[in-house]
């Protein structure tokens, strides 16, 4: 690694060669303002000139979140031309901005408010006409603001690497430039997955989520029964909200939370997840047995099944028929623990807390629903759940340990656990497809082969007493078009594929809270690279401490069948907890 020797406000430092001075006054400990630039060049479009410093051998001030440092050279973060130069970078975006931070759900985590402070904007310097505004909240995942955007350009460019999908782009030119689908559609009518990865990355207001905690609070004052279902990835991330370092596991307080908040039942989703092993690992050992469509590819990722849909609707046969772990546990929350209980369905109110936004949209298809009847009533990301405990003044670092409600169904095993990292879905199979076909434990009861935390492909041969699995397993959808491609050319060596729309899995889902430096002082500066290695060792560390680590072995689900369901794949269950797929060619008009 070759080094150069600069100076920042006449102090000597070395650092790496080829860094940006941004990135190099970073490494020294300084803060220099930026907004467009992210994740180590991921964004780099240079529009947001909030970055603006002094460095010899430049001419004037120079953006250094794209300046290289060079041997000799001198920065000066805080010559008075730089100082007033950023300032008026941070007036002139907020000249054009719609100002209304208490009703934005941004407030609090804004980094356009954030670098107002630091760089102390403080006036209506350029006050005057502002953009037209557009406004999306067509989709049930998402909601597009234009009048809140900075024209950073983050959000194009994480669709892009995300997915290679480019949904979003600038539209127009000048002072009537916004970010939009194409033609300024709604991500309803274009082939967004409604993942939220650009959510995550937007700096302010103008990407969120479309929050859902109204109809919680509307399903309270009508009095129906509240039942809440808390997602694997959630636990491994909420602490985050509170100050808790990242990777830090908050089960037992974030159970406490959502008792304090009102719901009459605080259920684990890994009860699903289990159920979802059951009926994926039997319809996975019927399609090798009988000569089904393989490559089978599992269909708990919502965001993975719209790409499916709209891309791949050729290969829909290849996707098992399960639905997601939420929504059978929602099934079955109304139909076996409603009649236990003596409630009708329809006084029910499932919410999710989820770490994915696409789950919004998926609780939404008509595929989904028994006898009309949706299996959730309202999704809400871990961001929400924060913004729900926030609101009602508990303190949450305060909270003592609580336990799941495990009445009739709640108990878990470590196998519904791991769903939440990418990986996790097939060594959580796997875990009951060898017990199948050998009739007894593996010993070392992990797959350590199949286990990741980043995008990308990784592929294994199981070979489970003399039959030979192989698998692959991709996250973000550039990972799985390789795959898929591969398929359709008849090329595929594989006879089970896991697919999750977010790269990294659920742990990095677009629901999950935002990771930037300047709102986690506590943490070191390489956060982005770290941050879901670390929440998913939050989830391996809970699957390690589980008794019960196959699906299959989780008694309450032993008793659904036998009390409810029948066997695996049965008549009922396929009522219950199987759904259906369909392409989607065309969009809508827009009116
Ligand atoms: S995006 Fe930020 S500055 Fe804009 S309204 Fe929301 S909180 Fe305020
Ligand atoms: S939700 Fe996902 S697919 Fe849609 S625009 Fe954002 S990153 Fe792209
Ligand atoms: S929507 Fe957000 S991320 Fe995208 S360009 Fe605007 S401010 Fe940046
Ligand atoms: S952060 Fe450097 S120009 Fe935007």
């Amino acid at each position: 690694m070759a080094l150069v020797n600069i100076k920042i406000e006449g102090i000597s430092y070395q650092v790496e060669s080829g860094m940006t001075i941004l990135e190099a006054a970073k490494a020294c400990g300084y803060e220099i303002p930026s907004l467009c630039a992210f994740n180590h060049g991921e964004c780099n479009l240079a529009s947001c000139r909030v970055c603006l410093v002094e460095a010899t051998g430049a001419r004037g001030l120079v953006a250094s979140c794209v300046y290289p440092v060079a041997e000799g050279m001198e920065i000066r973060i805080s010559s008075p031309a730089a100082v007033e130069a950023r300032r008026n970078s941070v007036e002139l975006l907020l000249s054009n901005h719609n100002k209304n931070c208490q009703q934005c759900d941004k407030n609090g985590q804004c980094e356009l408010l954030y670098v107002a402070q630091l760089t102390g904007a403080r006036d209506d310097a350029f006050a005057g006409s502002y953009s037209e505004r557009h406004i999306d909240r067509i989709a049930p995942a998402l909601v597009r603001d234009t009048s809140k955007c900075i024209l950073c350009g983050r959000c194009v460019e994480r669709c892009k690497n995300a997915h290679g999908l480019g949904i979003l782009g600038f539209e127009n030119r000048g002072f009537n430039t916004f970010v939009a689908p194409a033609e300024n559609r709604s991500f309803a009518d274009s082939p967004c997955i409604q993942c939220g990865q650009c959510v995550n990355v937007c700096p302010t207001g103008a990407l969120m989520e479309n929050s859902e905690i109204g109809k919680i609070d509307a399903a309270f004052k009508a009095g129906k029964h509240v039942i809440v279902q808390a997602a694997p990835a959630v636990r491994a991330a909420l602490g985050e909200e509170f100050g808790y370092p990242i990777g830090t596991p908050v089960t037992g307080k974030m159970i406490a939370a959502l008792r304090r908040l009102g719901f009459e039942r605080v259920y684990d989703v890994n009860f699903g997840a289990d159920l979802t092993i059951m009926e994926e690992g039997t319809e996975l050992l019927g399609r090798l047995t009988n000569g089904g469509v393989l490559p089978m590819i599992t269909s708990c990722s919502p965001g993975w099944i719209n790409y499916a849909e709209y891309n791949y609707g050729d290969l829909l046969p290849h996707l098992s028929s399960c639905k997601s772990p939420h929504q059978m546990q929602g099934a079955i929350i109304k139909s076996y623990w409603a009649e236990q209980n003596g409630i009708a369905p329809e006084d029910v109110f499932v919410v999710s807390v989820m770490p994915c936004v696409a789950k919004k949209f998926e609780k939404e298809r008509e595929q989904e629903k028994v006898n009309g009847i949706a299996d959730v009533d309202a999704v809400i990301t871990t961001r929400e759940l924060a913004r729900m405990i926030k609101r009602s003044g508990i303190l949450f670092n305060r909270l003592p340990d609580e336990e799941w409600d495990q009445d009739i169904m709640g108990d878990y095993s470590g196998a519904g656990v791991i769903f939440g990292v990418t990986g996790g879905v097939m060594e959580a199979a796997l875990r009951t497809v060898y017990y199948k076909l050998t009739g007894k434990e593996k010993e070392a009861i992990t797959f350590e082969e199949v286990r990741g935390h980043e995008a990308g492909i990784r592929e294994a041969s199981i070979d489970i007493n003399g039959t030979v699995v192989n698998v692959a397993i991709a996250s973000g959808m550039k990972s799985a078009k390789v795959l898929l491609d591969e398929i359709r050319e008849g090329k595929s060596k594989y006879q089970f594929i896991e697919i999750m729309g977010c790269p990294g899995g659920c742990i990095n889902g677009g629901g999950q809270p935002y990771v930037r430096s300047c709102f986690l002082p506590n943490e070191s500066d390489d956060i982005l690279d770290t941050y879901k290695e670390k929440r998913a060792k939050a989830l391996y560390t809970e699957d390690e401490r589980q008794v019960i680590r196959q699906s299959h072995n989780n008694p309450q689900i032993i008793e659904l069948y036998e009390k409810y369901l029948g066997e695996p794949n049965s008549h009922k269950a396929h009522e219950l907890l199987h759904t259906s797929y369909a392409a989607r060619e065309g969009f809508n008009e827009l009116d």
